[in-house]
């Protein structure tokens, strides 16, 4: 039996729902420039990093820019999405994700956040939560986007440890397929029927036992 010693977990959608800020700042922009974007698009841009988030966004519109305007209108979108996440306080960790964590620490696993985004510290420390890590691998640190597994595969040198001793926690297909390319399970957050490629699906971390989840893989 493989034995697990690293935990890596995306942040967005998987510890704190921010995909709903990142989905409204988004749609503001999209608004002003005549795109319409709906919801279920927005399941498309989730692991996705900023500009291609934005280059999605503007193939929906069927739409051209120049690399001067997409990084403006990103700028524009990040500027909004940071006056909300500014707000986000311990209370918005999603339910029993808190819990996990630190049952899992106190069974000796090495943990690590492994997320596209660029504002993972300032979202960490809005949490209270940067202790519980100990490697951060976030949009800063990479060069590939998921599904390049890159962003676990540093989490995984960063611990120590080897790839296939890691499971990796992720609530986007993007994330799943990146956490197999880098020869690590993978727990799907969500719902079945989107995140089917993982090896195995959890709604959330309520109620999910650490030891238990980890026999199933
Ligand atoms: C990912 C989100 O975690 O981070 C994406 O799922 C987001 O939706 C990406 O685009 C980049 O985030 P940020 O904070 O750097 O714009
Ligand atoms: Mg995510």
């Amino acid at each position: 039996m493989q034995e697990y010693k690293g935990l890596i977990f995306d942040l967005d959608g998987v510890i704190v729902d921010t995909a709903k800020y990142h989905f409204l700042a988004w749609k503001k922009l999209a608004d002003e420039l005549g795109i319409d974007f709906t919801e279920k698009d927005n399941e498309r841009l989730k692991g996705v990093s900023r500009m291609a988030s934005f280059e999605i966004i503007l193939e929906i519109g069927n739409r051209k820019m120049s690399q001067e305007e997409k990084e403006e209108c990103c700028r524009k979108k990040n500027d909004l999405y940071v006056s909300y996440i500014m707000q986000l306080t311990r209370s918005d960790i999603l339910p029993g994700v808190d819990k996990f964590i630190r049952d899992a620490k106190k069974e000796g696993y090495k943990i690590a956040l492994g997320s596209a985004s660029k504002n993972s510290s300032l979202i960490l420390s809005r949490l209270g939560i940067e202790d519980y890590f100990d490697a951060v691998v976030d949009g800063t640190k990479v060069l590939k986007a998921k599904p390049d597994p890159e962003v676990f595969t540093k989490g995984a040198e960063e611990l120590g440890l080897s790839y296939g001793e890691c499971i990796v926690f992720e609530d986007s297909t993007a994330g799943i397929e990146a956490a197999h390319n880098g020869g690590m399970k993978a727990v799907g957050i969500g719902s079945e029927d989107i995140l089917n490629a993982a090896d195995v699906v959890i709604p959330g971390f309520a109620g999910i036992d650490v030891g238990t989840l980890i026999e199933k893989l």
